[in-house]
């Protein structure tokens, strides 16, 4: 943040210079390191992925709805939106059930259709679940013109990912807000090398390298600041970079932090089977992999209220989790070193 600060002040009205000339490149690097892009400039910056959400759905003529395939698991930005766009007609959608066989279940819908938009989640945010084979799902599209955008918020850092197989083909989304450590402002798109979209929610950030250009038509850049919009807090590219770099001088790799979380994952499960409470026990997280799954646990409590009976009594002891309807979620995060105590629960079972 003071190196925010300073920066602006040195640089004045000459600092986007700076900040698009060596923070940018430097952080898209940082990012295509830790997710095996081969190419770091098709990496665009937004203050959040909603934006992004809104400027893909802006590729399209939204006259005619267009075919979205998605899952009954998706995080709201992209969630409230698209069910936004069904409601006036502007989109159709296919929502398939994330459960034991969704890569089965996905796949088969995708041959079903040739949709114009596919959306899904790397690892889902209301379960914990990790897509066993996102290049399988990418191959399966068969029609080059279909969207296929990757919601990587929950692995972005958590789990080991590589995209260099797929890099080419997909949108892939994610940002600084949670396992990056790099607070809020910071969201980033990759986008497919050679794209040609031409999203009708632009803003100046996507023709800075044409805009002595003059022409009839409206151009863009040709790499993934096509995707731009404008004016942004760059202060949380400065933490995301200063994160990143850190992790990196401290050899802290993602593979190493899933380690350490699976670690502590299999601690929690130790403590909550000797607990015997009837509703926090390993029978109801929601899994299908305990040795593949994201950075928390999410209880299907089954019913709401006692969702938050349960949730306002942890917080009550300083355990602090999140619910929505009949789900808590347990996150366990890098800077945790020991098992939580649950003890306090037996006396309220
Ligand atoms: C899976 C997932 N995607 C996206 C987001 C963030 O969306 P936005 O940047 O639009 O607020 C979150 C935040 O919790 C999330 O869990």
């Amino acid at each position: 943040m003071l190196q925010y600060w300073d920066d602006s002040a040195k640089y004045v009205d000459d600092k986007w210079d700076y900040f698009f000339g060596k923070k940018i490149p430097a952080t898209q690097a940082l990012i295509a390191d830790v997710l095996s892009l081969p190419s770091p400039n098709q990496i665009v910056f937004a203050p959040n992925t909603h934006e992004f959400v809104y400027r893909l759905f802006s590729c399209f003529d939204l006259a005619k709805p267009i075919q979205v395939l998605t899952t009954d698991s998706e995080f709201y930005s992209f969630d409230r939106q698209v069910n936004r766009l069904s409601e006036s007609g502007k989109a159709q959608v296919d929502k398939i059930k994330v459960s034991e066989n969704f890569e089965k279940d996905f796949i088969k819908q995708i041959k079903t259709k040739n949709y114009d938009l596919i959306f899904l989640s790397h690892v889902f945010f209301n379960s914990g679940f990790v897509v066993q084979d996102l290049t399988a799902i990418v191959h399966a599209v068969k029609d080059t013109k279909t969207i296929i955008v990757i919601d990587g918020y929950h692995s972005f850092m958590a789990v080991p990912t590589d995209l260099s197989a797929i890099a080419d083909r997909i949108f892939y989304i994610s940002g600084s807000y949670k396992y990056a450590q790099g607070g809020e402002g910071c969201c980033f798109m990759s986008v497919p090398k050679n794209c040609e979209l031409r999203p009708e929610y632009t803003g100046w950030f996507a023709g800075f390298s044409d805009l002595a250009q003059q022409g009839s038509e409206v151009v863009y850049s040709n790499d993934g600041y096509r995707f731009a919009g404008s004016t942004m807090d760059f202060s949380g590219l400065y933490r995301l970079q200063a994160v990143l770099e850190l992790f990196r001088k401290e050899a802290l790799t993602v593979a190493k932090i899933h380690r350490q979380i699976q670690k502590m994952q299999k601690n929690f499960l130790q403590h909550l089977a000797g607990l015997h409470h009837p509703i926090l026990n390993e029978k109801n997280i929601l899994r299908r992999d305990f040795n593949q799954h994201g950075h928390f646990f999410a209880f299907e409590i089954g019913d709401a209220d006692k969702t938050k009976e349960l949730h306002d009594l942890l917080r009550a002891n300083k355990v602090h989790t999140d619910y929505r309807g009949t789900r808590l979620r347990f996150g366990f995060g890098l800077y945790q070193e020991d098992c939580i105590d649950l003890h306090f629960l037996k006396s309220t079972n």
